[in-house]
């Protein structure tokens, strides 16, 4: 039987514009050179690897675009805009989500209210919803994960699995 011949997909992207970018970004702790002319273009519909070795300035970069760190120079544009970011809110309320290289886990608290954590439903006087936040996911979470996930569980109860 003859083999199927192969075939690529390439994605391809009906905006002239990057969705998000950032030029000649440069960062510096003290004498630290974190990060020097980082460049980066990402269109919708891409996904990218980041890769360097060890302190190469990768997780600045991307804290960079997360709102953690204000770069020392270099642009950083949204939808053609120029973006400045004080800090982690704003950049979720510009659309960027980002996940950690070590997350953060609070082991006292619910794997829903580890989820939600910085975002957590409100009921009346500014009380967290706890009921909401076990019955759906956060705004972005894929429906399947937070159906298989006991969200009500102790975080720190949990232990990794191999499969
Ligand atoms: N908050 C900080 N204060 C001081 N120095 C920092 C800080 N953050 C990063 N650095 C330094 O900046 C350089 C780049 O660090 P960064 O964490 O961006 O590298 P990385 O490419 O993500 O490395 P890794 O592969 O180990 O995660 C390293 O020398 C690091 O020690
Ligand atoms: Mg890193």
């Amino acid at each position: 039987m003859a083999s199927a011949p192969l075939t690529a997909t390439v994605l391809t992207t009906t905006h002239p514009e990057p969705v998000l970018s950032l030029e000649h970004a440069k960062k510096s702790f003290g004498a630290v050179h974190a990060l020097e002319d980082g460049d980066i273009e990402l269109f919708g519909g891409e996904v990218h690897g980041l890769v360097g070795e060890n302190g190469a300035g990768k997780s600045t970069l991307v804290k960079i675009l997360a709102g953690v760190h204000r770069p020392d120079g270099g642009r950083l544009v949204l939808d053609g805009e120029d973006a400045i970011f004080d800090n982690a809110k704003q950049s979720q309320a510009a659309g960027i989500a980002i996940i950690f290289q070590e997350p953060t886990l609070f082991p006292d608290l619910s794997v829903a209210e580890n989820i939600f954590v910085g975002m957590q439903p409100l009921k009346r006087f500014r009380r967290i919803d706890v009921r909401r936040m076990r019955r759906e996911g956060p705004p972005s979470s894929s429906s399947s994960a937070s159906a298989s996930t006991p969200t009500a569980w102790r975080a720190g109860s949990l232990s990794p699995t191999s499969s």
